[in-house]
């Protein structure tokens, strides 16, 4: 059976990037019989950039807790804890004798992630995309639904695995990216992506109507009409969110409005907020649902982390005794 592996950073609860862009694709992935799904919080990637333990072992439960919400069932995903594997961290030491730093330097999102932090970047930064690359070889993992944002560190995962094959002869896949409609979802701020980590920018799932619409009110916008529709800015991001949780009709729509009478963004902002929360309701119910009952949470993780554990273990030897680590 194939398998899928994907992963996300313990740095604060989800938002509408994160569940279009990455768990949309879980939960089709985990419908699909033909795949073995694996589902990780990745806390290690989250001491790549400044940490504090409290909020670690918070952040940990919370996207737990989001994935549960978001549908992601524990009788058909393992759902896991990098840390409590082990191998993940074992496995990032052999395969960084495989990279160049000057590879991992160029990396755009290397040199993204240093210009936002202001104390220099660590090494564990520089670590992360090859840590990344173990989390998937070590499921032996095909497809690895995750974001747009994230091509390029699948394509070190691609390199790092055929490095490996033909080093070591070994034959592990070459993952691809499961995309989603939703592989990137604008920020709110109209610059770049809905992101953790900028203030401002996201709609998280767990926000009340009221709060989604005083976000979605201090989206900028324009006087309304132009002769041409923004490619970017926050009437893009407008145009984007209403494609995304309406449809693309809905969208022509609005171009239409602004290629002649003009769109009355207070409206358009209101209908969205509903639209937007209507879709999420469902997600807080479940949580709520999980929420009481933090020991079964506790239950599936653990139980996810030993499942993991095996499947892990047992690939990595392999990875071990094909580089002179364990003999026969
Ligand atoms: P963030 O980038 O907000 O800090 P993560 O790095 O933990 O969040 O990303 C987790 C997953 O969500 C990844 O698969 C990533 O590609 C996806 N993702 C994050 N932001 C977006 C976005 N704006 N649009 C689409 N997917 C996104
Ligand atoms: N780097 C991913 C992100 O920021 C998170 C991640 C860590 C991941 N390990 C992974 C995603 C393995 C997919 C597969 O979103």
């Amino acid at each position: 059976m194939k398998r899928v592996l994907a992963g996300i950073r313990a740095t604060s609860n989800l938002h509408l990037g994160n569940y279009l862009g990455a768990v949309k694709g879980m939960l089709e992935l985990q419908k699909n019989d033909e795949y073995e799904t694996f589902y990780m919080v990745a806390d290690l990637h989250a001491i790549t950039t400044p940490f504090n333990p409290q909020s670690l072992i918070k952040d940990r439960y919370e996207v737990v807790l989001d994935y549960l919400a978001c549908g992601i069932d524990p009788s058909k995903s393992t759902l896991f804890l990098q840390s409590e594997v082990p191998e993940h961290a074992e496995l990032s030491f052999y395969l960084a004798s495989l990279v160049t730093i000057a590879r991992m330097q160029h990396l755009p999102t290397f040199k993204d992630k240093i210009k936002e932090s202001s104390q220099g970047a660590s090494l564990a930064l520089l670590n992360y995309p090859i840590l990344m690359a173990g989390d998937i070889l070590l499921y032996k993992a095909d497809l690895v639904p995750v974001g747009i944002d994230q091509e390029p560190h699948l394509e070190v995962a691609r390199e790092i695995a055929r490095k490996l094959n033909q080093n070591y002869n070994l034959d592990f896949p070459e993952p691809t990216r499961f995309a989603t409609t939703g592989e990137y979802v604008p920020s709110l701020t109209g610059e770049g992506k809905m992101s953790k980590s900028v203030a401002g920018s996201s709609i998280k799932l767990t926000d009340s109507l009221d709060q989604i619409s005083l976000k979605l009110a201090s989206v900028p916008t324009d006087s309304g009409k132009g002769d041409t529709i923004p490619l970017s800015g926050g009437v893009a991001t407008l145009l984007k969110l209403i494609e995304l949780f309406v449809d693309t009709n809905k969208r022509k729509f609005y171009e239409e409005q602004y290629l002649g009478e003009g769109i009355r963004y207070k409206e358009l902002k209101e209908n969205l907020a509903q639209v937007i929360f209507d879709d999420l309701l469902p997600i807080q119910k479940r949580r709520i649902e999980y929420e009481k009952d933090p020991k079964k949470v506790e239950t599936i993780v653990q139980e996810g982390s030993v499942r993991a554990g095996e499947v892990a273990k047992s690939n990595l030897n392999e990875i071990k005794k094909a580089m002179g680590f364990l003999s026969n």
